[in-house]
Formats: structure tokens, C-alpha cells, sequence
């Protein structure tokens, strides 16, 4: 029996991947800081797929807690790095420190979380012989398509880590494999606790395809490094990559969070 462990499984896409994984009969482990949500997910999945579930509720941006979750980390066979968010504010006016919604937590969660928990998983998996590491990138780490924001480069570093394990002579000669989810526009949460706009509607994919299309890439028995949920955005990626600068003059491309906050 094989183990999963998801972050940001609470709600939104996270749900829907921990959802994916265990209908294809994978045990899991969801973490996220909402104990109670976690409890109504697990439930759910347990009496649906008959898998075994458990909650590990933590918040990722606090050291002694993503300890924890490491440790769990460090048994999985499946890891998904999905838990992450985005501040709703220009960088010459965010917070740097302070309970929530600061620049500090955002990287401790969307830079540090996943580079410790894949830290913590691979030896194990290459012990084993068998790992899969799936993380939840953006479009907007591949291209200036969010101004004023370190959201995009926290995006592009987990991007850019994927690929430069994924690439190494001591992966590929191993059966552990790593994909970034290059994701565009989903329906979330996601705009909402930030404080953003919401999703332009035609550009926006469902939850369900985006876990379901994720979850059978892992599966695959090549499974790609970058993987680009919907046609769309596999031609808006083309695109940012070699004409970034006059596709960001597009009106509706680029969110300027300069320009939202005013
Ligand atoms: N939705 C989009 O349009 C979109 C586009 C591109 C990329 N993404 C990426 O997709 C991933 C999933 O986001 P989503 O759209 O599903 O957003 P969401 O609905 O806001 O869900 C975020 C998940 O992360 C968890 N989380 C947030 N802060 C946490 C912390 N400090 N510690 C532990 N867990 C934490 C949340 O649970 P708790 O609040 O219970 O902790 C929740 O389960 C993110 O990495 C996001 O950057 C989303």
C-alpha cells in the first residue's frame, strides 16, 4: 500500500488532488492549519475510497510544525506540494513580518515548505525504489504576469527546483520522479484569501480536471517534469517563454497589484 501526503488538502485544489489519490487507492495524509476541515475531508474519503486517512494539521510557515509534517514527509511514497498563497498587496506596501499575510510567511510556505518536505522525502524514496513528488507551481512563475508580487518568483523557484532535481543524474537513475503543475487560473479560494480579483471566467479551469489531469501525469510511467493543465494555457506558456514582453501589454494578462490596491 502506498502513502500520499498533501498539503493544503483542506480545501480547493489540495481536496481535490488528495481526493484523486485516494480513488486510485492510495492511503493519505492531509495537512493544512484547519483541523476541523481536515476531519470532514478524511471522513469523506475514507468512507468513500475505503483508504486510510489521516489529518496532520499544521501550518507550514511555522518551523516546529513543518518539522512534524517533514517527518511524515520522510515515509511518504507520493508527496504533493500544494499548499501555497499570494498576498493581496504591492510589495512596497506588504508587511515583512507579523502574524498573517506578510512576505515572510508567504515564502516560508510556498519557498521553504516544499524545498523542506522534498528534503525530508527523497532519501526514503530512493531507498525504496519509488517516489513521486508533484508540486503546484504557477503561470505566473514562468512569466511577468503578476507585477509588484514575489508570488511569481516563489512560484518560479519551486519550478526552477523541480527541474534541476528532476534533471540530476541521481534522480534519473533512480524511480523517483518530480513534476511542477504549471497552473493557470482555478476555481478556488485561492483570489479570495488573498485579497485579489477574481479569476477572469474563460481562463478559469475546474478544480476536478486540474486533479484529475495531475494526478494521472504522476501516474504515467514517463511522467513529465513541467506539466501545463489546459490547451489554453499550454499556449499562453509557449508564449510567455518567448515573447513575454509584448504579451504582458495585453489588457486583462497582468494583474498589477500597483495598480488593484489603488
Ligand atoms: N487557484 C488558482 O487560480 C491558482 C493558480 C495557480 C497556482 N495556484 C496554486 O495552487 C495551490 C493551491 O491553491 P488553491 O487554489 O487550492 O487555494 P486555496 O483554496 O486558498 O487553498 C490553499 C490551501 O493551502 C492551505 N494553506 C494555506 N496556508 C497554509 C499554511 N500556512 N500551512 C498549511 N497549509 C496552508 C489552506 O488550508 P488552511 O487555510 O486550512 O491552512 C488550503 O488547504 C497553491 O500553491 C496556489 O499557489 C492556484
Amino acid at each position: 500500500m502506498t502513502t500520499a501526503l498533501v498539503t493544503g488538502a483542506s480545501r480547493g485544489i489540495g481536496r481535490a488532488l488528495a481526493q484523486t489519490l485516494a480513488s486510485y487507492g492510495h492511503d493519505v495524509v492531509l495537512v493544512a492549519r484547519d483541523a476541523d476541515a481536515l476531519s470532514r475531508v478524511g471522513r469523506e474519503l475514507g468512507n468513500r475510497y475505503g483508504v486510510k486517512v489521516s489529518a496532520l494539521p499544521a501550518d507550514l510557515a511555522a518551523r516546529d510544525d513543518l518539522t512534524v509534517v517533514a517527518e511524515a514527509a520522510a515515509t511518504a511514497d507520493i508527496l504533493v506540494n500544494n499548499a501555497g498563497a499570494a498576498l493581496g498587496a504591492p510589495f512596497s506596501r506588504t508587511a515583512w513580518d507579523g502574524d498573517r499575510n506578510n512576505e515572510n510567511s508567504m515564502l516560508a510556505l510556498n519557498v521553504t515548505a516544499p524545498t523542506r518536505l522534498i528534503h525530508a522525502a527523497l532519501p526514503r524514496m530512493r531507498e525504496r525504489g519509488f517516489g513521486r513528488i508533484l508540486n503546484i507551481g504557477s503561470v505566473a512563475g514562468t512569466g511577468p504576469v503578476w507585477a509588484a508580487s514575489t508570488y511569481g518568483p516563489s512560484k518560479a523557484y519551486l519550478l526552477g527546483l523541480t527541474q534541476s532535481l528532476a534533471l540530476s543524474s541521481e534522480i534519473r537513475a533512480s524511480n523517483v520522479r518530480l513534476t511542477c503543475l504549471v497552473l493557470g487560473h482555478a476555481v478556488s479560494e485561492f483570489h479570495e484569501k488573498a485579497g485579489l480579483p477574481p479569476s477572469p471566467r474563460m481562463l478559469t479551469l475546474p478544480t476536478r480536471f486540474v486533479a484529475d489531469t495531475a494526478v494521472r501525469a504522476i501516474h504515467r510511467r514517463r511522467p513529465p517534469i513541467v506539466y501545463i493543465p489546459g490547451v489554453r494555457y499550454k499556449v499562453l506558456n509557449f508564449l510567455l517563454a518567448h515573447v513575454p514582453g509584448g504579451l504582458t501589454r495585453i489588457p486583462g494578462l497582468v494583474t498589477d497589484l500597483s495598480i488593484v490596491e489603488k
